[in-house]
């Protein structure tokens, strides 16, 4: 199957071209970056598609900068929103079956204080959740064959993440803070791109289209998260980690109190087993000791 991935350069687009090297090397992959095709150019994006008539897409590509999206409401729009609306309507030309990853930031505050599922309501907090929104909502009403997989507090190797700032400042630090009352799930992107080429091999019938949720299994707040990284990064003698409230620090944008996602249907419809997050960090942690 020819599968073409947009936003290649970001964590989870490294993280699969990584691994269909390793796992899937005869598989044919196009991975293009933002400059190889702009998301949000509709026409570029019917060019290519037209032109590599890929079998299957996989978008990686967002506008991920939670804080700043709320002072750049407009760019989180054109990627997360009309950028997917535009590969749903090519999907749907070109008969291609779209695998769109969304976040738990659609769900807002007070939902829920046990993982939510695909039934429940998303109510976004911000401009990215509400964009992200209206990215999934495009791609449903677009009528392609597609799957939304919805996943959160993603790390890995490469890019920005919370592991890796958190790896710096406990190095430039004797002491730090992390909020402690919101919580969610880390997700290794690792996982979810292994995850996302399991699901595709699989050639999903149509029976099995639809919103799944995919994050590590477990839950913990930003403050666990950080004390699990400053222990299995073996810092504990160089730093110290206090919990804090999210009143004590405040961000631009609000985010969920609550945001940990049910894998159940995933790993029921796919037959998927999901690592726990603290097994993927130390994982993660040991296969990359240059962080
Ligand atoms: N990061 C998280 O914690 C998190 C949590 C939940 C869900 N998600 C979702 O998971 C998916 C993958 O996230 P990630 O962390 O891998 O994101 P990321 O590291 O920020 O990468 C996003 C990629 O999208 C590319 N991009 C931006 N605008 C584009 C455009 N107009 N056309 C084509 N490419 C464009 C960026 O290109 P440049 O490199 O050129 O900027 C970047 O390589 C996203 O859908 C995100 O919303 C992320």
């Amino acid at each position: 199957m020819k599968t073409l991935v947009t936003g290649a350069r970001g964590q989870l687009g490294c993280e699969l071209a990584a691994l269909t090297n390793e796992i899937d090397p005869s598989g044919e992959y196009v991975f293009t970056s933002s400059e190889q095709l702009d998301i949000t150019d509709r026409s570029a994006v019917l060019e290519m598609m037209q032109r590599l008539k890929p079998q299957a897409i996989i978008n990686c590509a967002a506008y991920t900068q939670v804080d700043r999206a709320e002072d750049e409401p407009e760019r989180a729009d054109a990627v997360n929103h009309r950028g997917s609306a535009y590969l749903a309507s090519t999907a749907k030309k070109i008969g291609a079956l779209l695998l769109h990853v969304s976040t738990d930031y659609v769900f807002g505050a007070g939902v829920s204080h046990t993982p939510i599922t695909e039934q429940i309501a998303p109510n976004p907090m911000g401009v990215y959740g509400f964009t992200k929104l209206a990215g999934e909502q495009a791609i449903r009403d677009s009528g392609c064959r597609h799957i939304i997989l919805r996943t959160s507090w993603l790390y890995s190797s490469h890019g920005y993440n919370f592991v890796k700032t958190m790896l710096r400042l406990m190095r430039e630090r004797s002491e730090i803070r992390v909020v402690n009352d919101q919580i969610g799930s880390p997700t290794y992107a690792r996982d979810l791109a292994a995850a996302i080429v399991h699901i595709l091999r699989e050639e999903p019938t149509d029976d099995k289209l639809g919103t799944y949720h995919y994050c590590n299994t477990g839950e913990c707040s930003w403050y666990d998260f950080a004390q699990a990284i400053l222990k299995y990064a073996g810092l504990s003698h160089q730093c110290r980690v206090l919990p804090c409230t999210t009143a004590e620090y405040p961000t631009k944008a609000s985010r969920p109190s609550y945001s940990a996602l049910d894998t159940t249907s995933l790993h029921r419809t796919f037959g998927l087993s999901i690592p726990h997050w603290q097994d993927s960090l130390q994982s993660m942690l040991r296969t990359h000791p240059e962080l």
